[in-house]
């Protein structure tokens, strides 16, 4: 399957961190969007244009009257290169911004090709301010800011810490990685997807699946099906039609997919298998119980101490990967507490799956019952570490991984 890469628009302005682009852009590229660049004349003094043609594979456009812009230029038919690429674009993301970006943008100005494109695009518009501490917090550049902010401008906010100026404070570009999951989150809302899982049906697990102990009691587990929904939210959202085998969650599904219901591991597993021939891609981030408790016909009286006998659980994991169709691609999830890249590379292994996404579930505020999430996506050949970001950025990288995947030869 041929994905098509998502065209982005990176705006650099011409301050110190102007160097830091190079790497969002290659950030950029490895997500899977397709970056193009336009500098400012001053980014140009910080990096030359040439580095970032030769890592996007574009031509970048440093001014309303080169050469090469206007009539019959390469992507161009109306022969307006701004309005061009203020249209074709679907999303202009500008880091480092400058305090004299801002101030341009707040006012409409429009004197070279960045602002310009920025008054032409009805794409969404993602700053990252990047400057000195009295600079960023002066009131025209906080009012510039508010400005746009009332316009729907998205802005990452610089961090503090030690400027290049020699100062301590606000002003700090973002990181990258803050600024990519931005980019996911900004365009998963106003709903551009690249629609590049179209033609396939992909099965996603969610949620904590229930062991009865009795006819009232259960053994449970602490997911909240966010890390599921999110998945086959987007992948829904690209084009795939989804399946999604839904254990009991805190949460709502999300609207549009086909979702069915299970309480436990037993069901879970006949569920899975029996949609299993249907399936191109299943992804299981279910949490499922390893357990289940035997016997768990009546009702438990108080009536002193009590062992409950369990007895393990199918291994649903490596029955979809046996039993999965020629070309169907498996990615398991596994929650770690240690030695949690090992424990991931022998699940891999054990399971024989395509991939195995690995959490760290010891830090409190990740993984299981939150909005954010972490980890590792390990393959045969690669290792794609997620630093914490959301859920939704985190499916999105997954699936983005799903597709590399997909490109390979089968083994
Ligand atoms: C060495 C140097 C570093 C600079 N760094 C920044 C910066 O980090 N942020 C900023 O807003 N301006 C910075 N400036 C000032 C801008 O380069 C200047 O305002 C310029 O007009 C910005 O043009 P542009 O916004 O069109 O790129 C710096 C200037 C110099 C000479």
């Amino acid at each position: 399957m041929c994905a098509q890469r998502l065209k982005v628009t990176v705006g650099v302005s011409g301050g110190i961190a102007a160097y830091k682009s190079v790497e969002l852009v290659r950030l950029l590229q490895d997500a899977g969007y397709d970056p193009h660049v336009v500098m400012t004349r001053a980014a140009e003094e910080f990096v030359r244009p040439l580095t970032f043609a030769a890592i996007t594979g574009h031509k970048v456009i440093t001014s309303l009257w080169s050469e090469d812009a206007g009539v019959g230029s390469e992507a161009d038919e109306s022969g307006i290169e701004h309005i061009n690429e203020a249209q074709t674009t679907q999303a202009l993301i500008v880091a480092p911004a400058t305090a004299h970006v801002l101030a341009k943008f707040a006012h409409g100005l429009a004197d070279d090709f960045l602002s310009t494109m920025y008054l032409a695009t009805t794409a969404p518009v993602i700053m990252a301010p990047a400057m000195n501490v009295t600079m960023w917090d002066h009131p025209a550049t906080r009012a510039n800011v508010e400005t746009l902010r009332a316009r729907g401008v998205t802005f990452i906010e610089p961090g503090s810490g030690y400027l290049a100026c020699g100062m301590v404070g606000g002003g700090r570009l973002a990181d990258n990685t803050a600024i990519l999951a931005t980019l996911q989150s900004v365009l998963a809302s106003a709903n551009i997807s690249t629609n590049d899982l179209t033609g396939e049906t992909v099965i996603v697990t969610a949620g904590g699946t229930r062991e009865a102990i009795d006819p009232v009691r259960f053994i449970g587990n602490r997911s909240s099906g966010r890390m599921g929904f999110a998945l086959a939210e987007a992948a829904q959202r690209r084009g795939a039609r989804v399946i999604l085998i839904a254990a009991p969650t805190t949460i709502a599904p999300p609207a549009g997919c086909e979702v069915i219901c299970v309480t436990s591991a037993a069901e879970m597993q006949a569920a899975a298998l029996q949609r299993l021939n249907e399936a191109t891609i299943v992804v299981m981030a279910a949490a499922v119980s390893d357990y289940t408790v035997k016997n768990a016909t009546q009702k438990l009286k108080r009536d002193g101490a009590r062992t409950l006998e369990l007895e393990p659980t199918a291994d649903i994991l490596r029955e979809i990967s046996t039993r999965r169709n020629p070309g169907t691609l498996v990615i398991g999830f596994a929650a770690e507490t240690e030695d949690i890249l090992a424990n991931g590379r022998a699940k891999l292994e054990r399971k024989g799956v395509d991939a195995i996404v690995v959490n760290d579930v010891s830090s409190p505020h990740l993984g299981f019952d939150s909005k954010n999430n972490a980890g590792t996506i390990l393959t045969k050949d690669h290792e794609v570490a997620i630093p914490p970001t959301t859920k939704a950025a985190m499916a999105e990288r997954i699936l983005d991984e799903i597709k590399r995947l997909r490109t390979l030869p089968t083994s």
